[in-house]
Formats: structure tokens, C-alpha cells, sequence
């Protein structure tokens, strides 16, 4: 019986395939909808400290090949989601959920992070270190000093289950800067990648979002070698105890088979999600059983890593 359970940390998880922050996690109702479909699990839109209305709109623009956003953090503040998951961890107590968030600054940061501890939450916890929409705030996984600063600060008071959502970094040097930084920290997973920020669509002669002069983030299938060179190379760099979930351009089960021959344990859909709706997790998991069966393999463990290189 092929099977496509997983598992990050200690958490288990029925179904590798779960949304990307930012598409269906901004309400409630949204959440619900991704809860009672095929995916193995949710994790909600990024929260601040309080709630955002984001930047103007359009916004958001599905493109032949993927997306562009500039959303700039729109979210209902950190006691929404927080008060859902506890309310979900009374009522199913048998699955786990992410919890993303980041503070507008470092201070903000820690302080929603202590509120997390503080709290009765006991389920995964995604640090977005990544958002390339906010105008003003770069995205702190590319400071390599101020990232290594904040989770040094951050491991003194937390200890709860905690991974960081990255920005794809293009540079093998990068990629070594990078990991020696998270193998110094206790982090759960990293979660790569977040869109390509900062790229530029253009209809007719006009940009396709309103935000940062239509500058935004590029998601779907324009990053789907972006998102399996760094699950990848993270894969090769981290400490086994530091899992990778694969993001960026998953449209097919093959895609999802590609993300994990590289490494990953959890495999996240955001654009074609948005595209789609949420049936889309009942056929890239049916395709992914499909590659699965065809070569024998009857987990996600039986492949995950194992990819072929050339001599
Ligand atoms: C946004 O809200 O601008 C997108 C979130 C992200 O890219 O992290």
C-alpha cells in the first residue's frame, strides 16, 4: 500500500502536501476549507502583532507561468490564529498545525514569539524570515548578521517547535553562509522557498500589481528549479535533526516527487493552490501515489534524498 505520510519532528502527519502561507490561511474559513481536504495539514498566513490590511490593491496577478504578489503582510494579528489553533488543538487533538508569524521588527518579533511560548500552543511554529512585500523592511534571511542575531536571542527563552521560512538564495556560498548559521540553532525544519522577490510583470505597458511600482514576488512554475536547488542544497548542508520542506512551483505530483527526491518532508502548494482551489491536493496526491507505485516505492522515505547524480 503506497503511502504519502510524513512526519517533521515529532509531529505525523497523513499526507505530505499542505498549502503555502499566503493562500487559503487568512481566515478561518480558508483554513477550514485546506483542514477538510486531502492536504496533511494547514499553516496559517503570516501574523504579526496585529492585524494588516497589506498593501494596496491588485495585489496579487496569476501569470501564464506562475504569480507576482505584493501583499505586504495582510493578516488578522497573532490572537486570531492563535486562538483557532488552540481552539483546534482541543477539538482534534490528534493533528498538528503551523503557526507562521514575524514581528515588523526584532522586538516585535520576540514578543510574539514569547507570547507563542507563553501560550498553551504546542504545535509547529514557521519564523517567516522572508516576505519580500513589506516597503521599507528587506527581507532578513538575505542579512546573514541580523538573522544569526535574531535566533541567537530567540533560542535564550523559546523552546517550542520552530523552523524558518527562507527566501531562495542563488549563490553556493550562500547556501554554506546560510547553513552554518542554522546548525548553530535547534530549528525543526527551514522551508524552502518563498517567492523570488522583487520581480517586475508587465501587460501591454503597465506593470500587473499596484504595490512598489508592480515590483512583487514570483511564485509557480518560473521557480520550480529555484525552490529544488535550495531544498536541496539545504538537504546536503543541515544537520539530519533539521528537516526541509519543499516550496516553489508544485503544480503536479511530479513536481511534489521532484521536491522530495531532493530532500524535502513536507511539500507546500501556494500559486497553483490559488489557481486551482483546494481539490488540487487530492490530485497531486493521487499522482504522486501513481510515481510512487510505478517505481516500487511505498513511502515518501524510500526516495526522499535519494537523488541521482552523474559521474
Ligand atoms: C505577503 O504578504 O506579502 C507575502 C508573504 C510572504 O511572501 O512572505
Amino acid at each position: 500500500m503506497v503511502s504519502t505520510a510524513s512526519h517533521i519532528g515529532d509531529f505525523q502527519f497523513k499526507n505530505v502536501f499542505m498549502n503555502a502561507a499566503g493562500v487559503y490561511c487568512m481566515t478561518r474559513e480558508e483554513l477550514e476549507t485546506v483542514r477538510q481536504s486531502a492536504a496533511g495539514t494547514f499553516v496559517t498566513k503570516t501574523a504579526t502583532l496585529e492585524s494588516r490590511a497589506g498593501n494596496p490593491e491588485p495585489r496579487y496577478h496569476d501569470v501564464p507561468l506562475g504569480s507576482i504578489n505584493s501583499m505586504g503582510l495582510p493578516n488578522q494579528g497573532l490572537d486570531y490564529y492563535l486562538d483557532y489553533l488552540l481552539e483546534l488543538q482541543d477539538t482534534a487533538p490528534e493533528d498538528t498545525f503551523f503557526l507562521s508569524l514575524v514581528g515588523l521588527s526584532p522586538d516585535e518579533t520576540h514578543t510574539i514569539l514569547k507570547k507563542v511560548e507563553a501560550s498553551a500552543y504546542q504545535g509547529l511554529i514557521e519564523l517567516n524570515l522572508s516576505c519580500p512585500n513589506v516597503p521599507g523592511k528587506p527581507q532578513i534571511a538575505y542579512d546573514f548578521e541580523t538573522t544569526e542575531n535574531l535566533l541567537t536571542e530567540v533560542f535564550t527563552y523559546f523552546t517550542k517547535s520552530l523552523g524558518v521560512k527562507l527566501p531562495p538564495y542563488f549563490d553556493i556560498v550562500h547556501f554554506d553562509q546560510a547553513a552554518t548559521i542554522f546548525n548553530k540553532f535547534p530549528l525543526t525544519f527551514v522551508n524552502c522557498v518563498n517567492s523570488i522577490g522583487n520581480g517586475l510583470y508587465i501587460e501591454d505597458e503597465t506593470v500587473a500589481i499596484k504595490p512598489k511600482q508592480g515590483f512583487g514576488g514570483l511564485g509557480g512554475q518560473y521557480i520550480k528549479p529555484t525552490a529544488l536547488a535550495n531544498v536541496h542544497a539545504f538537504y546536503q548542508r543541515l544537520k539530519p535533526e533539521i528537516q526541509i520542506i519543499g516550496t516553489g512551483g508544485v503544480l503536479t505530483g511530479r513536481d511534489a516527487f521532484e521536491h522530495i527526491l531532493c530532500g524535502a518532508s513536507m511539500v507546500q502548494i501556494g500559486t497553483q493552490l490559488q489557481k486551482e482551489g483546494v481539490g488540487i491536493f487530492e490530485r497531486v496526491t493521487a499522482e504522486l501515489k501513481a510515481i510512487m507505485a510505478e517505481k516500487g516505492y511505498d513511502s515518501i522515505e524510500d526516495f526522499r534524498g535519494k537523488l541521482h547524480y552523474m559521474d
